[in-house]
């Protein structure tokens, strides 16, 4: 959380800048600044900052002109300080010479705060991140990135630094430990960012920042190191999506064009997934196939929707390969003292590589000896690096705050992991891989189908929008999608929603229907047999109790009809693909009714997309 920019070349820093910045806003939109360094005359470093979406920073910045080719720039999410113009980035040292802007949290800055004051610093806000500017102010004596590599070797905690020195006027350093970096390569102008989104107008060429290391940005170049001086080299990529991808493209929000993108989104993670000898293709393998067919035990660990993908991924795991699967989420996964050897397989799931809870139960387990598979998303981002093996969803970029696309990419991948891990332990032929390869390839039309009959489920939003509570229910698959159902309508509606297992309804949940209520329910597909009628069974007793109901069930499926007040019609599936069209409907419900609540669909209030802070 927290966008990144820094840029130093050629043009006009303030509008590369802002322009990086509102490509990253989807990071966090606490408040918004920038530094510049201008050599008009004698060099000197302006600030402007300012409380609130970038809007309010670009307001400011119409009657504050700002010349210069050397800048930085930051969207925030707040930690440490509330939300306002004094807590906003860039901070400043004393005598006004430098600027710090940063992600993540710095464990010790109490401490360090303390020492500072106590040798005559003033510091004017309540965040962590000022102390680094104060410090740099002490370290610097003509060589700026020397004085970020001690200042590093100061500070406990994750963060990634960017910073401008008016005595330095031609460069940018910046230092990456956990949170992410990445430099832009241009001609004759260079970047820094936290995401490639930023600088993808300019160029497509990036280099990774490995984990402890600080770079020296300048126009004609760059130099890494890590903490201690020593040179580093960084992994030089080619972006393989334009601008347009980080557009909207006619779309009103970014969370619209993302559902819509699904059907493509989840083909192009399945495009090549089968090799000619019909294994399953990850991308990255450090892991011998011995250490495939050992797995005794199979870990996910994720949070927020990528949990959800982790839940339904474990009926396949399980069903497929006979392995126990358990899901965490990851905050809670070290917590609890899992046990975990080599014979363990831990899967993280991360769109964004780089959520620090999913991050630090990685971590934990390669520790405790386990191998981590990472799904994710983002090309080197840290979690596949510090990951054994690599399946890359290839969703494209994700802005919308709340997961849709990359969602149903998470699910898919976590099939196709599952097919190699029971191929690896001799459990399926390769013609049952292919097969069932060839039935998740027919989901993007079917995909595509139910977004071309979703125009009901808006309908039925606009009229739920005053509604106090909405009730979930699902039974296996379905009950993940359930919980997923809930979540989208409290982060983009903020309504009071809640995911159940149907079977737990009369436990508790039911004592929440009274008349009027609306309740969803998932209905599994006929082919499970009982499940589907017990489902049917739970549609009639909220029904009887007030409930009205909206049901999402198979296109073909009549049993429904009769306690149906709404019913969402869904094309058939396989058992284990429903969710795949299951949980669009919810995707667009959510979405238009957080649209007809007035609410800003993609930057819903207090959230980021990515959390980089424990
Ligand atoms: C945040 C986002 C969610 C996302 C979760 C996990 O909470 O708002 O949409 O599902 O982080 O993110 P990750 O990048 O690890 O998948």
């Amino acid at each position: 959380m927290c966008g990144i920019v820094g840029y130093v070349g050629g043009k006009s820093a303030l509008d590369v800048v802002v322009d990086g910045l509102r490509r990253l806003e989807y990071r966090g939109y606490d408040s918004a600044g920038v530094a510049i360094v201008d050599c008009e005359g004698d060099c000197r470093l302006d600030v402007v900052k300012k409380a609130g979406k970038l809007a309010n920073l670009e307001k400011e910045l119409q009657t504050t002109p700002m010349p210069g080719t050397t800048g930085i720039g930051h969207t925030r999410w707040a930690t440490h300080g509330g939300p306002n113009d004094r807590n906003a980035h860039p901070h400043t040292s004393c005598d006004g010479a430098v600027a710090v802007i940063h992600n993540g949290i710095i464990e010790n800055f109490r401490a360090l705060r303390d020492g500072l004051e106590s040798r005559g610093h003033e510091l004017d806000s309540d965040t962590d991140t000022e102390v680094v500017a104060h410090l740099l102010e002490e370290r610097y004596v003509g060589d700026l990135a020397e004085a970020l590599r001690a200042v590093c070797g100061q500070l406990d905690g994750a963060f990634t630094l960017v910073a401008v020195h008016r005595d330095s006027p031609d460069m940018v350093v910046g230092a990456r430990r956990n949170s992410p970096l990445v430099i832009g390569r241009g001609n004759g102008e260079n970047f820094l960012a936290s995401d490639v989104a930023a600088f993808i107008a300019h160029t497509r060429e990036a280099v990774e920042i490995g984990q402890d290391e600080v770079v020296e940005l300048r126009a004609d170049g760059y130099t890494l190191t890590d903490f201690s001086g020593s040179p580093a080299v960084g992994r030089e990529y080619h972006v393989d999506w334009d601008l347009s991808a980080a557009e909207k493209g006619g779309y009103p929000y970014f969370m619209l064009k993302e559902i819509a993108e699904q059907p493509a989104a989840v083909a192009d993670t399945l495009r090549g997934r089968l090799s000619p000898d019909g294994g399953i293709v990850l991308d990255e393998v450090r892991l011998s196939d011995q250490d495939l067919r050992d797995v005794d035990k199979v870990f996910i660990v994720a949070c927020g929707t990528a949990f959800y993908a982790g839940l339904i991924a474990k009926y396949a795991i399980e069903h497929w390969t006979r392995i126990p699967c358990e899901v965490d989420i990851a905050s809670e996964f070290r917590y609890r003292d899992p046990v975990l050897d080599r014979r363990t397989l831990v899967v993280a799931i991360s769109q964004s590589g780089e959520t620090l809870d999913t991050l630090m139960a990685v971590k934990h387990a390669r520790e405790q000896g386990a191998r981590v598979l990472a799904i994710s998303n983002t090309n080197g981002s840290t979690i596949p690096r510090e990951s054994d093996a690599v399946f890359y969803t290839r969703a494209g970029p994700e802005v919308g705050v709340a997961a849709t696309k990359t969602f149903l990419t998470q699910i898919t991948a976590t099939y196709l992991v599952a097919l190699a891990l029971a191929q690896a332990r001799g459990l399926k032929w390769a013609d049952e891989v292919a097969a069932l390869v060839h039935q998740l390839e027919q989901m993007p039309a079917l995909i595509e189908r139910v977004l071309g009959t979703v125009e009901p489920v808006r309908e039925l939003a606009r009229e739920l929008a005053d509604a106090r509570v909405v009730l979930f229910l699902g039974r296996h698959v379905g009950y993940p999608v359930a919980l997923e159902g809930a979540l989208k309508l409290k982060e983009l509606a903020y309504m009071h929603a809640e995911g159940f297992p149907a079977g737990e309804l009369k436990h508790g949940p039911i004592a929440l229907v009274e008349s009027g209520v609306p309740v969803v329910i998932i209905v599994p597909p006929r082919g499970r047999g009982s499940l589907h009628d017990k489902v049917v069974s739970n549609i009639q007793e909220v029904r009887a109790r007030g409930a009205r109901t909206v049901v999402i069930a198979d296109e073909d499926d009549e049993a429904v009809l009769p306690y149906a007040d709404v019913l969402i019609a869904v094309p058939t599936t396989p058992t284990l693909l429903a969710p795949l069209v299951t949980v669009v409907p919810l995707q667009v419900f959510a979405c238009e009714l957080a649209q007809a609540r007035g609410l800003d669909v993609d930057q819903p209030r207090n959230l980021a997309k990515s959390v980089t802070v424990e």
